[in-house]
């Protein structure tokens, strides 16, 4: 049953404090989908763990960064097809943002798109309670409803979301986090969500050459570098672990079979690692998959929005070619 924690951010997934606790640190659930990967013969976490306030800050300042080109492209694709895309996705309708974050892509949007109502969800629930109080300041004629709500799970938005002319609005790339049989899952449920009037506009990095993504996501100054290893101290909160952060480096590259960024955790030397109701030998080099970053062709994503119950509609691109802008409409698949 969805419960409202404040008066500006409601509740919809089950949170640590909802839960039994299981220890000190994080809930049962979260520990055992933890130690479950950190135990797995590859050992995996699971993206979203790379947000807690530090790494929702540091992937905030990967944004600056000038090898991180998908971020500025993007921002630009919508600074010149802003007026096109109002004309696709209609005026005065209702805004769902999925994985708002600062809330800033979406609030670039608001002069165009005058939405009636925007829908700010992100599992950080802190970091959205922020950035939605200084946008109520800005835009007092939008009524909000902040949603702090897990994404890979099943969700149902509530009934205080207008269902009438929904429009999910998924910018950034997001979606290439997730294996694409799973996208086709989210969008499905995001499809389950959005009426027959309703619509997507998503943003999707492009394949293109692979310098030019192993740079974006092991960039000069370290900060991707750092977003990667502060998993380890979230990790060290929610599993009451013992992980050294300086015995473990950053690794990513570009998978070409597999069209995706790989971001690994690698042991510089072997060392053991303990938590609570856990312990693990990592052999040095051996590694901890942190995150995918799948990039599509444009006719792949078409076909994958086709396959969720979405029709492409329009496709924006930079001249490069390097990120893509869709507006998609449900329909049936
Ligand atoms: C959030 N997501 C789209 C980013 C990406 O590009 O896959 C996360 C990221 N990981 C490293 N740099 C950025």
């Amino acid at each position: 049953m969805p419960m409202t924690r404040n008066a500006a951010i409601r509740v919809i997934s089950p949170e640590p404090t909802d839960q039994p606790i299981g220890t000190a640190h994080g809930d049962f659930a979260t520990v055992a989908e933890l130690t479950a990967g950190l135990l797995a013969s590859r050992a995996s976490v699971s993206p979203k763990y790379l947000y807690d306030s530090l790494g929702s800050k540091l992937f905030e300042a990967i944004c600056e960064l000038p090898e991180y080109y998908p971020t500025r492209t993007e921002a630009a694709i919508f600074a010149r097809h802003g007026a096109e895309m109002a004309e696709c996705v209609g005026r005065r309708g209702t805004l769902i943002d999925l994985g708002a974050g600062n809330c800033a892509k979406a609030a670039s949007l608001f002069p165009l798109l005058e939405p009636k109502q925007y829908v700010p969800i992100d599992i950080s629930r802190d970091f959205l309670n922020e950035a939605v109080s200084r946008l109520r300041q800005r835009f007092p004629q939008i009524q909000m409803e902040a949603l702090a709500l897990d994404l890979s799970g099943r969700f149902m938005l509530p009934t205080s979301v207008r269902s009438e002319a929904r429009t999910f609005f998924y910018p950034g790339s997001s979606i290439g986090n997730f294996a694409p049989h799973q996208a086709i899952a989210f969008l499905r449920q995001v499809r389950e969500n959005c009426p027959a009037d309703g619509g997507l506009l998503i943003g999707v990095d492009l394949i293109k050459d692979s310098a030019v993504l192993d740079a974006a996501y092991d960039d000069a100054i370290g900060v991707t570098a750092a977003f990667n290893l502060n998993m380890l101290r979230h990790l060290n909160h929610l599993l009451g672990a013992d992980f050294d952060v300086r015995l473990w480096q950053h690794v990513a590259f570009f998978n070409t079979d597999d069209s995706r960024i790989e971001m690994h955790l690698e042991a510089r030397c072997a060392h053991a690692v303990r938590w609570q109701g856990g312990e693990r030998h990592f052999a040095r080099g051996e590694r901890i998959h942190t995150e995918d970053s799948y990039k599509y062709t444009r006719d792949g994503f078409s076909e994958l929005l086709r396959e969720a119950g979405f029709e492409t509609d329009a496709v924006w691109t930079d001249d490069a070619g390097w990120f893509a802008v869709f507006h998609a409409r449900a329909c049936n698949a």
